[in-house]
């Protein structure tokens, strides 16, 4: 009977309140703030748990081949990738709680951790690469072939040869039915678009128009020469996701904005609790190694900088321009953007 059902059976509290083993109590000496750290990492991991939970069933939903802008099913996904990016917020604040311990408060307990570290969070590199992190394009590579176990290692490269969130909402964008098509050439919404971003350019940005051909027009990528870079978004897509960035005031382009700009967000805060991260490695620990054997904040810095996940998202708002200049549509499309579609 549900009456039966009491508060820490629920949640296991036994389990949970038990599963702090302080190294320096096992070896009876005295460092009072490995407790803080490891009731810290232990919410942290709970945390990537509750983001793999939200990931997961935002990758099922748009793993169908039917998704609709207009179904209830694209509100889930928005709703749940906010609430990813509000637990991201939280990730990077706890990083407070955990700087109240000082350098020698670390040093304290930190030999006896070696070689254990972040470095073996399973759950963060398998978020990483569900989100979109491919293997070729990490940073520090050798640690994580040489540092985790096996087992843990077949998670990371399962999630990296399933379809990732970021090529399911380019799949999704390049099916977006609304953006102004570009067949053989370009149709007449591109190329007065392009007219009016050229307009927009200072002398000093005319580079970017050699981009906004490659990025937007491309028809194949390969052709683009070795020196290209490899791209996860096609133009087809980046064209949709513009047009939804440009024209997001229209009812039916407002939750697809907000898709996209909760990828952002997601994006901006993993990279804050990088950063958040790797200030206080430098504070705690200033130049010397891991404990897992890395160079420490360089290998940190190196890894925030390359591991950008949604960047050819952030890039495509180089391209916009003000609001007053944009092309008016017309007004087949207009009412299609609507509400009322008759
Ligand atoms: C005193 C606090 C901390 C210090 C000094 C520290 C230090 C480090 C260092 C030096 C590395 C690089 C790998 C190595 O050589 O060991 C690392 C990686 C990492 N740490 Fe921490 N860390 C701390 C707290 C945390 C916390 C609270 C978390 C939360 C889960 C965490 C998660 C990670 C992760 C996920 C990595 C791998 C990052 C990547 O490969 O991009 N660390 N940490």
């Amino acid at each position: 009977m549900a009456g039966d059902l009491y508060y820490s059976e629920y949640l296991q509290l036994d389990k949970i309140l038990n599963a702090q083993s302080p190294e320096s109590i096992k070896r009876n000496l005295t460092a009072h703030d490995e407790m803080l750290f490891i009731v810290v990492h232990q919410t942290y991991e709970l945390w990537f748990k509750q983001l793999h939970h939200e990931l997961d069933s935002i990758l099922l939903i748009m793993k169908k081949p039917a998704m609709n802008d207009n179904s209830p099913e694209l509100q889930t996904v928005v709703h749940r990738l906010n609430r990813m990016a509000v637990i991201l917020r939280v990730l990077v604040h706890q990083i407070d709680i955990l700087e109240t311990m000082t350098s020698m408060d670390f040093l304290d307990f930190r030999d006896m951790l070696r070689p254990a570290s972040g470095f073996q969070s399973w759950q963060f590199k398998e978020l990483e690469a569900k989100l979109g992190l491919k293997f070729e394009a990490r940073y520090g590579q050798e640690y994580y072939i040489s540092k985790l176990h096996a087992e843990q290692i077949d998670i990371i490269k399962k999630a990296e040869s399933e379809r990732s969130l970021l090529e399911l909402v380019n799949a999704w964008l390049e099916r977006m039915p609304l953006a102004p098509s570009y067949g053989e050439a370009k149709s007449d919404f591109w190329d007065n678009y392009l007219d009016r971003y050229t307009n927009s350019l200072a002398d000093v940005e005319k580079d970017n128009l050699s981009s906004f051909d490659g990025i937007f027009f491309e028809k194949d990528r390969h052709e683009m020469g070795a020196n290209s870079v490899q791209r996860s978004l096609s133009p087809k897509a980046c064209r949709a996701a513009l047009f939804i960035m440009l024209y997001r005031g229209y009812p039916l382009l407002q939750l697809p904005f907000q898709l996209l700009n909760s990828l952002l967000e997601i994006d901006e805060q993993l990279s804050s609790w990088r950063y958040r991260h790797m200030n206080m490695v430098h504070r705690m620990i200033g130049t010397r190694i891991g404990t897992g054997g890395s160079s420490g904040k360089d290998y940190l810095k190196a890894a925030a900088d390359r591991h950008y996940i949604f960047k050819e998202i952030a890039q495509l708002n180089s391209f916009l321009i003000e609001r007053r200049k944009l092309p008016v549509l017309p007004p087949e499309l207009e009412k299609r953007l609507g509400f009322v579609a008759s």
